[in-house]
């Protein structure tokens, strides 16, 4: 098992409960989704997963985060970077002002040159549009170029485990073909992906796995063949 949550739960520093008992579990190179509504903990669990909690304030009070059998509970995000656990936040995604060229130089700085030169050459085959943008500031771009440039410069780190928190949100839907199938491609190389979307259809198509997360609780989970067709999402268009 890559990833293992036991239990996890996360207080917020104004006692708002981020999530109440989230176990979930990610095997390599598997893509996994995690599904549900506003408010439902789906941030709370990948900030928890990147260790993104501290800039809010938040800690987890219950539970632990087991990645490839060792305890990382609580670890600062670039000792989750080097373990192999690399996030794209649901907002924020890119620094406005630095080039697309310097996202992607300034990350994975504990891997070697060539090894980041890799990542990009893989991170620009899956999104080519990207190369003719290297020059430009990363707030120029579109909302789906900037989600492409996010999701190479986490690539950059070589993770073994890529978490995606809103796929989709605000981009056009012809870019679910794009960033979806990029998702399996990297899966392939053996990189799992854990993916969380507001609109449950393509992510529950194309994960293998997925979590059903209401009121910081996991209520459901299964193979997504399992869920596609039934109304557990409360999402009628689930394998449309
Ligand atoms: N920075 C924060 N400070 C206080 N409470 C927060 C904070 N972030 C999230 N919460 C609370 O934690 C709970 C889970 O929120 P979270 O953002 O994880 O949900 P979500 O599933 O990602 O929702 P969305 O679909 O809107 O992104 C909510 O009750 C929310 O109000
Ligand atoms: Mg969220």
């Amino acid at each position: 098992m890559l990833l293992e949550t036991e239990n996890l739960a996360v207080r917020y520093p104004n006692g708002a409960i981020g999530i109440e008992d989230v176990s979930i579990r990610i095997e390599t190179g598997r893509i996994v989704a995690l599904v549900g509504a506003n408010g439902a903990g789906k941030t709370t669990t990948c900030r928890a997963l990147s260790g993104f909690l501290r800039t809010e304030g938040a800690q987890i009070v219950r539970g632990k985060v087991v990645f490839d059998g060792v305890d990382v509970t609580g670890r600062e995000p670039h000792r989750l970077v080097k373990a192999g656990i690399a996030a794209v936040p649901e907002r924020n995604k890119v620094f406005p002002n630095l080039s697309v060229r310097e996202h992607f130089l300034s990350a994975g700085m504990h891997r070697s040159g060539a090894e980041r030169e890799e990542a990009v050459e893989f991170g620009l085959h899956l999104f080519p549009t990207i190369r003719g943008r290297m020059k430009h500031s990363a707030g120029t771009l579109s909302g789906g170029e900037q989600q492409m440039v996010a999701i190479i410069r986490a690539l950059v780190s070589r993770p073994r485990l890529l978490i995606v928190d809103e796929m989709m949100l605000g981009l056009h839907a012809s870019l679910q073909r794009p960033l979806f199938e990029a998702l399996e491609t990297i899966a392939r190389d053996g990189t799992a992906c854990l993916v969380i979307d507001e609109s449950a259809t393509r992510t529950v198509t194309t994960a293998q796995y997925c979590y059903l997360l209401e009121g910081g609780r996991i209520t459901a989970h299964g193979n997504s063949a399992d869920f596609v067709n039934t109304d557990l999402f409360g999402i009628s268009d689930i394998g449309a």
